[in-house]
């Protein structure tokens, strides 16, 4: 599931065109789907429209799509996706500008444990002990009135992370049974708390990029599930240039992760 924003048709046409057109990896089925909100601009819900009816993968939420409505938008993503795929064994929760790759993603499960057999996954880079924003000038701030704890529960960063079947089940009717304060706390800590309310812990993956762009490295992006901050046109080429090459061995990707990492 790409949470993207409607304006932002170059982004979802590159990720059809790169991994989002993956249908099948290593004998398992994947599919993408867009979710947007509705746009304030009448001219561009026209646009989406279109793009619906050619493309037959966009799904629209019933809010108005702005930054501070994006939690919105992952409450309409969990209860469309818990409603709608029954038959889907985890859900990835990817930002429109984020490079993903579902083969690495099934690699990193199929050799953690057996991917039909575990209960509850939420899965990504997780962030520890972030304090609420208390600044009033900020986009982030967050008043003791609507969230008071000094700290929030560990959570995935929301450019990427991964659901499992019964995780997504407990932690979308969490979310539904959660008072919703204003402002909404953001996107991914919401996830966060809705999982720490249904007793659902977040695992650590550093294949999963979280906020910090990371410079290319075809060993390196072979390896990882996720890396943010990736523009269309770079997402072509890297993508092109991955599915061109032979697979990097063990040591080189052990290498090239390690200098991903420093760098
Ligand atoms: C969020 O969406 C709701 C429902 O469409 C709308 O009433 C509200 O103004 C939006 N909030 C913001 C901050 O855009
Ligand atoms: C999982 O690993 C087994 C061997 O350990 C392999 O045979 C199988 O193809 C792998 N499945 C996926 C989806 O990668």
């Amino acid at each position: 599931m790409v949470t993207s924003a409607p304006a932002n048709q170059r982004a979802r046409q590159a990720i059809r065109d790169t991994w989002g057109g993956e249908v099948e990896v290593t004998g398992l089925r994947v599919m993408t789907l867009f979710i947007v909100g509705v746009p304030s601009d009448p001219a561009l819900g026209k646009l989406l429209i279109v793009e619906a009816r050619e493309r037959g993968d966009l799904i629209q939420g019933r809010f108005l799509d702005t930054y501070s409505n994006l939690t919105l938008k992952s409450l309409s993503m969990l209860g469309w996706v818990r409603r709608f795929c029954p038959q889907a064994h985890f859900m990835a929760k990817v930002d429109d500008d984020v490079l993903f790759n579902p083969s690495a993603l099934l690699h990193f499960l199929n050799k953690s444990r057996n991917p039909y057999e575990h209960g509850d996954l939420y899965l990504g880079r997780v962030h520890i002990r972030v304090a609420p924003n208390r600044d009033p000038d900020s986009k982030h701030y967050l008043p003791a009135g609507a969230y008071s704890p000094s700290v929030f529960p560990d959570y995935c960063s929301g450019t990427a992370y991964v659901l499992s079947r019964s995780a997504l089940l407990k932690i979308s009717l969490a979310a539904t049974a959660s008072a919703l304060s204003t402002p909404l706390p953001p996107e991914d800590v919401f996830v966060g708390i809705c999982a720490r309310a249904a007793g659902v812990l977040p695992s650590h993956c550093p294949l999963f990029s979280g906020g910090p762009a990371v410079p290319y490295g075809r060993c390196c992006y072979q390896a990882m599930v996720s890396v943010h901050k990736v523009a269309p046109r770079d997402m072509l080429r890297y993508w092109a240039d991955l599915q061109a090459s032979p697979a990097c061995s063990w040591l080189s990707i052990r290498a090239s992760l390690g200098l991903c990492k420093v760098r």
